[in-house]
């Protein structure tokens, strides 16, 4: 399943299993100051800086290897590891990182992103690149070679270039000892280790508003050349998501970490932006979820969620489960409700359900005293408690009840109030209206940021403004009918939404 997780990638990759994933793109942050480094400015991305901090290169160096290590454990054989990196640390970290754990004879390029940029004045040339070093994890790793076009009007000019009778330019390429072939124009050609590719300009369609990110083209090369269709790609400092976005539209599968909520979330809806029919489902894991968004969520959703996040494996079909809806690792089976004060009789069903589904576990967990079967449930009433009890008894049949907050941590999500002020008409046609989003967290929690979609449909939330800090919008409106949806999300990454219609004719009226 695809995923977003929010937290330390050090703590979450150690929980990740060996050899599961077929590229990793990183870009980490610089070894830099403060200043230059923090784009979210969130809790989680200080808590990070402060981290790798502290004590200057050699232990931003450590910092980072220790996470390269498991990023080499869990990176299947075939597979590859590409990390961007700048003139601030880029010789530390081949020397002391990645050759030491991947070994020299599995350095495969250096890649050089050259781009142009304004740069201060300053006493020494201008820093126009980046570095990416690719590393394999063995010698048979994938590798698709990637072609360019030729410009135009090159090889035309050249005099080993011909035209055949279909117009096509081609020249003849000798071989040792046997009969030279045709090499077309039109087939461009292989793509070397210098990238000529532009950064994010302030006009572009992708832009989200800072200053390291990434072009989806640079992604697209990458996960293009070194992965497969349907392989395993992970960005473990996910940032903006651009990794994800792309590693998406080109059917592969993705996980994407991040410390930062404001980056998970705004990789969220950057991904819901992009989604589509042949778009796949992915989860997004938070340290703690919103009771009524969990209560109110699709039940199948919900089950299978809550049971991955128990650490089961959830059925893949809705129908025909005898009211088990996953098994642990140790199959043992689950049932969930979504639903508060489970009563006796939900507990009868089940034992039923488990001793007809398979007899021979159900009969060998009775006797060897071993649990034979979870509920999960917001909460249990007094006659559940109590006919669990009367089970293990009288019949050593063990049922474990866990309540939905013994797995996931509960918090509550934000509330919104969004009020609106008609500035009149701008001209004949256009209509000026404000907008003021106000977002109020209780617990000592606060506000990171709101997004604006102008022209919801009702089903997907499009973000139009992707990070809004101030909760102000300013907007012109043609006559007509319109829906805006406006989210808050808060510091543990909780949201709420707020849909506002709007009838504008003459006149600004709700509807
Ligand atoms: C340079 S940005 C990545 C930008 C991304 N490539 C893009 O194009 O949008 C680095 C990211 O790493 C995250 N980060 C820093 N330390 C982290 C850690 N220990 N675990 C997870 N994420 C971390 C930061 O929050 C930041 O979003």
């Amino acid at each position: 399943m695809n995923k977003l997780i929010l937290g330390d990638n050090l703590e979450i990759m150690r929980k990740m299993e060996s050899e599961t994933v077929d590229l990793i793109y990183l870009d980490p942050p610089f070894f830099s100051n403060r200043n230059y480094e923090v784009i979210w400015g969130d809790d989680g991305e200080i808590r990070s800086f402060q981290d790798r901090w502290s004590g200057g290169i050699e232990h931003y160096i450590a910092w980072l290897k220790e996470r390269v290590i498991e990023m080499h454990r869990i990176l299947r054989k075939t597979g590859s590891i590409f990390l961007h990196c700048d003139w601030h640390a880029n010789a530390e970290i081949k020397v002391e990182i990645l050759n030491k754990i991947f070994g020299n004879s599995n350095f495969k390029n250096e890649i050089i992103w050259s781009y142009k940029r304004y740069t201060a004045v300053s006493n020494r040339f201008q820093n126009l690149h980046d570095t990416i070093f690719w590393f394999s994890k063995s010698k048979e790793q994938i590798f698709n070679e990637q072609r360019e076009e030729y410009g135009e009007n090159s090889g035309k000019m050249d005099s080993h270039y011909k035209q055949d009778e279909d117009g096509q330019w081609f020249r003849w390429q000798k071989r040792k000892g046997k009969e030279p072939y045709k090499v077309f124009l039109s087939d461009g050609r292989r793509i070397g280790d210098v990238w000529e590719m532009s950064i994010i300009n302030a006009s572009s369609k992708e832009r989200i508003g800072y200053p390291t990110q990434k072009p989806e083209k640079l992604l697209e090369r990458i996960i293009k050349s070194s992965s497969n269709e349907n392989d395993v790609i992970f960005d473990p400092f996910v940032g903006g998501g651009t990794t994800i976005a792309v590693a998406e539209k080109l059917n592969r599968k993705w996980i994407g970490i991040d410390q930062s909520v404001q980056a998970v979330k705004v990789t969220e809806f950057r991904l819901s932006n992009d989604r589509n029919l042949f778009s796949q489902p992915f989860t997004v894991q938070l340290y703690k979820y919103d009771y009524d968004t969990l209560f109110n969520k699709n039940a199948f959703e919900f089950e299978t969620w809550i049971i991955d996040q128990f650490g089961g494996i959830g059925n893949t079909k809705q129908k025909g489960d005898f009211g088990i809806d996953g098994k642990t690792r140790e199959n043992t089976p689950i049932q969930v409700k979504q639903s508060e004060n489970i009563g006796r009789n939900v507990v009868d069903n089940f034992s039923s359900a488990i001793k007809r589904s398979d007899k021979a576990l159900y009969d060998n967990n009775i006797q060897e005293n071993k649990i034979a079967g979870y509920i999960i449930a917001f909460s249990f009433g007094k006659g559940a408690i109590q006919e669990v009890a009367r089970l293990q008894n009288s019949e050593n049949l063990i049922i474990k009840l866990v309540r939905v907050d013994e797995i996931v941590p509960i918090s509550v999500k934000p509330t919104l109030t969004v009020e609106i002020k008609d500035n009149g008409q701008t001209d004949k046609h256009l209509r000026e209206i404000e907008f003021l989003a106000k977002g109020v967290t209780t617990d000592g929690k606060h506000i990171e940021f709101y997004a604006w979609d102008f022209n919801f449909n009702n089903e997907q939330f499009s973000a139009e403004i992707l990070r809004d800090t101030t909760g102000k919008q300013t907007k012109t409106f043609k006559p007509g009918k319109f829906k805006i949806a406006v989210k808050v999300i808060d510091n543990e990454g909780l949201e709420n939404t707020e849909i506002i219609k709007l009838k504008i004719n003459g006149k600004v009226e709700k509807f």
